[in-house]
């Protein structure tokens, strides 16, 4: 779900190489900036995948030592005119694994996106691993079930994913330690993914120019926002964080890695020093003027299928709805 609108070209893949947290002897620092050789210490390479249609960045997260790896928040592409999907953007992951003989894990969703369609199903199809979101899914699946005045058969309880994530649970990427963090506010299912010392944040918080995602879709909260963010400055300073969208504000070429030292004294929304109230009155003011995304309702009724396409009918073919004048 995106907090501005996009200057979007062609779609092309920016790919901004791998970040790989080893020094040139394969010695890794941790965190507190000693030499580590203990599991709980292990960093993960990360690659990251920015399709500028939709300004979202999509993360290969792997073990540099067992090769096994995760993807976060993929991307299926659509044409919205033609209601058409394509895999471009999932393709290139794919070659990416194949190149570096990863083997796929967990496709890990922060939350069901509202800009743009998950490839997590198409991908599993290719390299394997199992979809996984918040259990609060089921809170999104129920209220867009309302709203969009879905199929009796269409589940509420998440079990369209192979598993549901809650606060606190753990697991691992190879021998990568993993740990959920739920962090609701932009909706209420929002996970924060951290593995290693580097925490994927989905829509929680943007480059600290970009912001905070934005909390008026039904069962956000700038609140609880304001609240999972101040989890996420709780981290160690020197957390990597990755975020899942970013809108230049300067026009240049997209970024998507900060820091909790960063986010803490250069967030525009929500740095060091901004209460809650200033937080909460910051963000209705301008989720105000903000016009919903163009692609939220192909996007929601995809993603809550864990990337699925609503049944065929008896001529073949799937069917999203469009409610008129109802959101
Ligand atoms: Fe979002």
């Amino acid at each position: 779900m995106v907090d501005r609108p996009l200057d979007a070209d062609q779609g092309k893949i920016i790919d901004a190489g791998t970040v790989s947290h080893g020094d040139a002897d394969g010695c890794r620092i941790n965190t507190q900036g000693s030499m580590m050789n203990s599991e709980a210490t292990r960093q993960p390479d990360v690659k990251g995948f920015f399709d500028t249609i939709t300004g979202t960045v999509s993360y290969v997260v792997s073990d540099p030592d067992t090769r096994r790896a995760a993807i976060v928040d993929s991307v299926l592409d659509y044409d919205a005119n033609a209601a058409r999907t394509r895999t471009q953007s999932a393709d290139a992951i794919v070659a990416y694994f194949k190149e570096r003989h990863l083997v796929q894990e967990w496709h890990l969703e922060t939350h069901a996106h509202a800009d743009h369609l998950s490839a997590a199903l198409y991908l599993k199809e290719k390299l394997g691993g199992r979809i996984a979101i918040g259990e609060k899914i089921a809170i999104v699946q129920e209220t867009f079930r309302r709203i969009l005045n879905l199929e009796p058969a269409f589940a509420t309880n998440g079990s369209q994913f192979d598993h549901l994530f809650r606060d606190g649970e753990t697991f691992r990427i190879g021998e990568l330690k993993a740990r959920v963090i739920h962090t609701p506010g932009h909706t209420p299912a929002c996970l924060t993914y951290l593995i290693g010392d580097t925490a994927f944040v989905g829509d929680t918080l943007f480059m600290p120019d970009c912001g905070t995602g934005r909390c008026d879709f039904p069962g956000g909260d700038p609140r609880e926002l304001y609240r999972s963010i101040r989890k996420l400055f709780a981290l160690s300073a020197h957390t990597r964080l990755y975020v899942c969208h970013d809108y230049r504000p300067d026009g240049g070429a997209p970024l998507w890695q900060t820091t909790v030292a960063e986010e803490r004294e250069k967030n525009v929304h929500v740095h060091d020093g901004v209460s809650e109230e200033e937080f909460v009155a910051m963000r209705h003011a301008r989720d105000e003027t903000l016009d919903l995304p163009v692609l939220i309702l192909p996007a929601l009724q995809i993603n809550m299928r864990a990337g699925r396409f609503p049944a065929p009918e008896d001529n073949g073919v799937s069917y999203l709805k469009i409610p008129l004048n109802h959101l």
